[in-house]
């Protein structure tokens, strides 16, 4: 029979009082409370506390080169048909920070189902599904046929979205080519040249908003956070939503002076992928490291049409993990009959 324990009921000097290792049923340990227990050698590898095993469960990062290439391209019929296809293009997603989906239907709302076959739809405030056109009345700059410069969406989130899916319906106009941006690259640049601009990146909270007559989002935070490793986990970057400092002021200056430090990484080129999307791209953008704009275009010279819906890396890497059949947890016992 198994016995389950809370935590709070195993006393705090447990302790074991014998071991044996068995190579084919592992590690047999007598606890001082009376329990028995086998550790499995498998288990015990996957769990394994030594120095360098957080290295090794870490997802694979490659950080885009100065001279960045188009992100991965996959075919849409081989993404929703095929679970190597599939697999493939979420590895991408993982490691590149960004990938490419063509041949995707030229639809309404085809982003969302497209969304609802590798995991769920993040909503957040104004729309489900956003429209991306000009809009001579517009109120956002997304909405103009100026140039978007690369940033983050939603950082007036205290979590943004962390996947933006940006489907191309239709794009005839001239210019307006895509710009993406390892953000997790111009930062480490900045580390390595400048680790007092970045620490002060991780410390001092911005505040940003995005608001309409009937939504008002509004979030102050560190623009970098950083892992439990030290490692960048979040990287938030919008100029366009930025408000006011609201810091102490002797952190202003010095504020001012890492932002633009990493501005001018950012504007420089490095670490950046500048391409023509067609009718029926899918782009697939981890957004809490990869930053998204455009160049400006000609909206009288033909039609640009974009939807895209948000979505969380969470779940895009539990879909991979269910595909990799990696969801069955591990017995810490080895099966007597294997
Ligand atoms: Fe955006």
């Amino acid at each position: 029979m198994t016995v389950v324990r809370v935590t709070a009921s195993i006393p705090p000097t447990i302790a074991p009082t014998a071991a044996s290792w068995d190579p084919d049923r592992g590690l047999e340990v007598l606890w001082n409370d009376g329990q028995a227990a086998t550790y499995s050698p498998a288990w015990l590898r996957r769990y394994d506390y030594s120095l360098d095993a957080p290295d090794r469960r870490r997802s694979p990062v490659a950080l885009w080169p100065a001279e960045a290439g188009e992100p991965p391209r996959f075919t849409h019929a081989e993404v929703v048909g095929s679970t190597e296809g599939q697999l493939a293009y979420l590895d991408a997603v993982r490691e590149h920070g960004a990938a490419i989906v063509t041949d995707v239907p030229a639809e309404h709302h085809e982003v969302e189902r497209f969304a609802q076959t590798i995991g769920h739809v993040r909503e957040v405030a104004f729309e489900r599904v956003h429209n991306v056109r000009h809009d001579p009345a517009g109120y956002n700059v997304a909405h103009t046929p100026g140039e978007l410069k690369p940033h983050t969406d939603m950082p007036s989130y205290n979590w943004p979205p962390s996947v933006q899916l940006l489907h191309f319906l239709t794009n005839r106009a001239t210019g307006g080519e895509s710009t993406l941006v390892d953000g997790w690259a111009a930062l480490a640049e900045l580390r390595r040249d400048a680790p007092q601009h970045f620490d002060t990146l991780t410390r001092v909270p911005v505040p940003y908003q995005l608001f309409s007559d009937d939504e008002d989002t509004w979030a102050e935070n560190p623009m970098v956070a950083l892992d439990t490793d030290g490692e960048v986990r979040l990287f938030r970057f919008s100029n366009q939503l930025a408000q006011p400092l609201a810091a102490p002021f002797e952190q202003v200056e010095a504020f001012y002076d890492a932002y633009r430090h990493l501005g001018q990484i950012i504007d420089s080129g490095r670490y950046r992928a500048t391409f023509t999307s067609r009718d029926g791209d899918l782009l697939t953008v981890h957004s809490h490291r990869v930053l998204h704009g455009r160049l400006t275009y000609d909206p009288t010279s033909g039609s640009r049409h974009l939807q895209d819906v948000y979505m969380e890396f969470d779940d895009l890497m539990a879909r991979r993990r269910v595909l990799r059949g990696e969801h069955q947890p591990l017995a810490a016992q080895a099966q007597e009959d294997a």
